[in-house]
């Protein structure tokens, strides 16, 4: 029986009428861009993620680009260093750069593969302006030790929360902590559009003004002219998708957790296998249940030859690529340690127990 890493269609299936409906309407208004489709998801998203506002954007890239903007972390020509983690999707990175910023990388936690606080103060010179943690694979970053070490050093924090829609850290969403946070809804994301979308929400309704005129060009009143926005806005069939699926996230965020705690479970005897720590269960929502193995490439073609696709997020740490100039010296133990042995399982809520079992029994019969 083939395993496919993702099968979108089965979700499409499952919420088909309410989608099918929620098209039609649009297509009906005539409206396209930045309508009442949009509106209406900001207010939800910003109501979910308990943060006061919320601007909808064309990519996450996009929104991590303009939160850096609009929160004055990145200045035009000034070269303002941030610091990101070097396990991440290469996007966090090139926000930075899109921004005008330089992209400074500190290394992970060991546990939670989440930025490491000793790393970020290491990191840190005089033209460091802003840090962003990244929740990566659904588990929040140690927001306390971030904000902590941010407000020692008087940087601002940009949560890049891609992959933690509905994640909780001490019963506060991501936006909470920091002066941002910004979402993906790349189709395959915990809440996902069928396109491209993002989102930045803030407690700081002027930062998300400031959005809305940078989304549109840069024209606008409050910046007339003197700052160069971006062509990045949500579209409607988007945001009508989005408040759809919103209604589902967090049932299908309860799923994905039941369907780590299988993987849990049935891998515990596995020796040589290495389970995702959890901070504590709300602070991780599973966007990707990622475990390490000594001989990845091995047990990948194992499971390859019995129909299961895995991935490896990511292949390539960032301070290693060519685009991202490393700024003076840092070491990566860590991120370079655990790069040649991660591993992505199947897991989305759609997925069976029954296939999930199918998944560890294949990885159980790997170790013996
Ligand atoms: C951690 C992280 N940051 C940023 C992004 C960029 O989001 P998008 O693909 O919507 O531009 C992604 C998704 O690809 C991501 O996983």
């Amino acid at each position: 029986m083939a395993i496919s890493f993702l099968d979108l269609t089965r979700q499409n299936l499952e919420i088909e009428s309410e989608t099918s409906a929620a098209l039609a309407r649009v297509v009906k208004s005539g409206m396209f861009i930045l309508g009442p489709e949009v509106e209406a998801f900001e207010e939800e998203w910003a109501r979910f993620c308990q943060v006061r506002s919320a601007a909808a954007v064309g990519s996450g890239t996009d929104a991590l680009s303009l939160a850096l903007v609009a929160s004055g972390a990145v200045r035009k020509g000034a070269r303002d260093e941030v610091i990101a983690p070097t396990l991440t999707a290469a996007y966090t990175a090139l926000a930075i750069l899109n921004a005008g910023g330089v992209p400074v990388f500190a290394d992970v936690d060991p546990q939670t593969y989440t930025l490491d606080s000793k790393a970020i103060e290491a990191a840190i010179t005089p033209r460091t302006r802003a840090i962003v943690p990244v929740h990566l694979y659904g588990q929040m970053a140690d927001m306390a030790s971030v904000c902590d070490l941010a407000s020692r050093h008087g940087l601002i924090v940009v949560e890049d929360a891609a992959q933690a829609h509905g994640a909780h850290l001490n019963g506060s969403s991501p936006g909470k902590y920091a002066h941002a946070a910004v979402f993906s809804f790349y189709p395959t994301k915990n809440l996902g559009a069928y396109g491209d979308g993002g989102a930045v929400v803030s407690d700081d309704p002027e930062l998300i003004a400031r959005i809305k005129v940078l989304r549109q060009g840069g024209h606008g009143p409050a910046l007339a002219g003197d700052t160069n926005g971006l062509n990045s806005r949500l579209d409607e069939l988007q945001a009508a998708v989005l408040r759809v699926k919103l209604r589902h996230l967090e049932e299908w965020n309860r799923r994905r957790r039941k369907l780590a705690a299988i993987y849990h479970d049935t891998l515990q005897s596995a020796a040589h296998l290495r389970l995702p720590a959890v901070r504590n269960l709300e602070a991780h929502v599973f966007h990707l249940f990622v475990v390490e193995h000594p001989e990845r490439d091995r047990l990948r073609a194992h499971l390859d030859s019995r129909g299961i696709e895995t991935m490896i997020h990511y292949p390539y740490l960032l301070h290693q690529q060519n685009l991202f100039q490393q700024i003076g010296e840092s070491s990566f133990p860590v991120a370079e340690g655990v790069a040649g042995r991660i591993v992505s399982l199947p897991l989305y809520p759609q997925l069976s127990e029954s296939e999930v079992r199918i998944v560890a029994d294949a990885i159980l019969e790997f170790e013996a």
